[in-house]
């Protein structure tokens, strides 16, 4: 914040710019920084959380010193015992496009464009070769239809249905948009069960899983845009920032630390233009 000299004298602020200004700077700490800002401490809200998932591993304590050999190795093989060694692939994928003039849920059926891009897509999947674990849909009739359409391509992929990925409104976002305007009851119910969705699936591989594992979940852009801001522990309001095009792949790993990486974001790379559609 800095004033023109004009602007000073209106405000009489000549002997009380340098408080103005120290005030200002310690008010700014959650704002973004730029990345030549280099001797800031960073927000705490901009802390990487170990234990966002409450599954960080409890490790024995060394408490006493001098151990023996097999007393040391004891304790290794306990830490071992509780760490992750595995990561838990999420790969999420936008439904189809689909008939927005339908009135009801089973009236919002994928249009032709939308089966065509589905089966692109499950087309890529199989093309990636990952081995994958499970497909879940949400129960909409569009993502549905999409995840049918990607098991042809996925025969052997065991599918489930989950009402908590269905599409509805995650949180006030920030900024608002002019046209996205849900009542904040909307935002109420939703919110909790999208929430309630992020932490069935997103959280680090157990001590106990051995190999990766590769989950699919099939449904809308504002459940994956919320669960991509959560689980980067970026502010969920930011959701809306994001755009997805339809059937398009959004991944991220979990590793074995805890750590999520955002692999890919919306990626419909694999489809002709003509057949990228997002309304
Ligand atoms: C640990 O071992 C060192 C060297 O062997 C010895 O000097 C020290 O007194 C020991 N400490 C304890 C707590 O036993
Ligand atoms: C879309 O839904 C409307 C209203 O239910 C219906 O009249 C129309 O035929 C549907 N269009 C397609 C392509 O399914
Ligand atoms: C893990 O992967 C290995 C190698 O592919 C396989 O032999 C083993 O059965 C897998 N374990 C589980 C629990 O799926």
């Amino acid at each position: 914040m800095s004033f023109s000299k004009t602007q000073r004298i209106l405000l009489g602020l000549g002997a009380i710019s340098g408080v103005a200004t120290f005030y200002h700077s310690n008010n700014n700490k959650n704002k973004a920084h730029a990345s030549w800002t280099t001797s800031y401490e960073p927000a705490t809200n901009a802390k990487w959380d170990e234990n966002w998932d409450r599954r960080l591993p409890k490790y024995p304590k060394h408490t006493t010193k001098n151990l023996s050999e097999k007393q040391e190795n004891k304790i290794n093989e306990e830490r071992e015992s509780v760490k992750p060694k595995a990561s838990r692939h999420l790969i999420m994928i936008r439904h189809g496009q689909y008939n927005l003039s339908g009135t009801s849920d089973e009236h919002r059926v994928l249009t032709k464009i939308g089966r065509v891009q589905a089966a692109y897509t499950g087309k890529r999947l199989k093309e990636l070769g990952f081995p994958y674990t499970e497909m879940i849909k949400s129960t909409m009739t569009r993502a549905q239809e999409t995840g049918h359409i990607i098991s042809e391509s996925l025969p052997n992929v065991p599918v489930k249905n989950c009402d908590l990925l269905r599409e509805g409104a995650p949180i006030p976002p920030e900024p608002p948009l002019g046209r996205y305007r849900p009542e904040l009851y909307q935002f109420f119910q939703d919110g909790s069960r999208i929430e309630a969705g992020f932490r069935k699936y997103f959280y680090r591989a157990q001590p106990s899983q051995e190999n990766d594992t590769y989950t699919l979940l099939v449904c809308h852009a504002n459940v994956i845009r919320y669960f991509v801001c959560r689980a980067l522990q970026f502010p969920a309001e930011a959701w809306l920032r994001l755009s997805l095009n339809h059937a398009s792949i959004t991944w991220i790993t979990i590793t074995p630390s805890g750590r999520c990486i955002l692999r890919v974001l919306g990626d419909s790379g694999h489809m002709s233009p003509d057949l990228i559609t997002t309304t």
